[in-house]
């Protein structure tokens, strides 16, 4: 593939300063995620998948290193550069969803939209489509608090993409769910990728990691593998169950 790489990490490090002693968490990435890719970054709890992703984001900061987004230099950004940055180009599904208490399902969905420059209209109109894809249509008026875990994470799937955001950065989006509605993310997750969204999926498991086209190991907060699969180039609404061939 060619092309402004959409996501680009350049000796990315992240050192955690904890009561004075240094927990090195990341150690020295490099990766590039271009147009249209689906990245699964997999790896052992503790391996530093979650701090990586979240400095892709903009959601920490790094100790060194460099992060491009779509062809910008984004690690010397101030947190409000990033927060602007985000808001047109990111959107982030969070391990532990991190939704808005105090407003309805609907309103969670629809404003990264609206903040997004989307019409009222074209914000419920994603809103909807996206809730009905995830099996969510009749919990839109409810609050965060009186859904179930593995609902707040599907509406916080929704929220990432209300945005058609750049890149989708998501952090075990089906980490909660049962198989049912693994599937549900899971096609979506397809489908929008279908539809040349980028996307960076941290997950543990083996299907979403075979909708990928490439698959990105960590240990200890270094890559040890990153491999490409076998048929890479899916069809929209390609299915999970594809059968899938991992190259070195
Ligand atoms: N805020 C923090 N302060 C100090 N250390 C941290 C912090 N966040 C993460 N760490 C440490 O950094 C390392 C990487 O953590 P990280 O959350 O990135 O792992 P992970 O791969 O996402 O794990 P999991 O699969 O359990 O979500 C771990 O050793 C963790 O204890
Ligand atoms: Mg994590």
């Amino acid at each position: 593939m060619s092309g402004t790489p959409v996501v680009k990490a350049v000796n990315l490090v992240k050192v955690y300063q904890t009561g004075g002693l240094p927990v090195p968490a990341v150690r020295g990435v490099d990766l590039t995620v271009r147009a249209g890719e689906f990245v699964a970054i997999t790896g052992p709890s503790g391996s530093g998948k979650s701090t990586l992703i979240h400095m892709l984001g903009g959601l920490d900061t790094r100790t060194s290193g460099e992060i491009w987004l779509d062809g910008k230099r984004a690690d010397t950004l101030s947190e409000s550069g990033w927060a602007l940055l985000r808001r047109r180009k990111v959107g982030f599904v969070f391990q532990f969803f991190n939704l808005v208490a105090n407003m309805t399902v609907a309103d969670n969905v629809e404003l990264p939209a609206l903040l997004g420059g989307a019409s009222p209209r074209q914000a419920r109109e994603r809103r909807e489509y996206l809730l009905g894809e995830l099996g969510l249509a009749d919990r839109a008026g409810a609050a965060p608090a009186r859904l179930s875990g593995g609902e707040q994470q599907r509406v916080a799937l929704a929220r990432a993409l209300a945005n058609q955001p750049t890149l989708l950065l998501a952090d075990e989006p089906t980490g909660n769910l049962d198989s049912r509605n693994t599937r549900d993310v899971l096609r979506l997750l397809g489908r929008v990728h279908g539809q040349g969204q980028t996307i960076v999926l941290v997950t543990h498991d083996a299907r979403a990691a075979s909708m990928a086209d490439r698959v990105v190991s960590l240990l200890d907060g270094q890559i040890v593998d990153d491999g490409a699969i076998g048929s890479a180039r899916r069809r929209p609404g390609g299915t999970a169950g594809d059968v899938v061939e991992l190259r070195g």
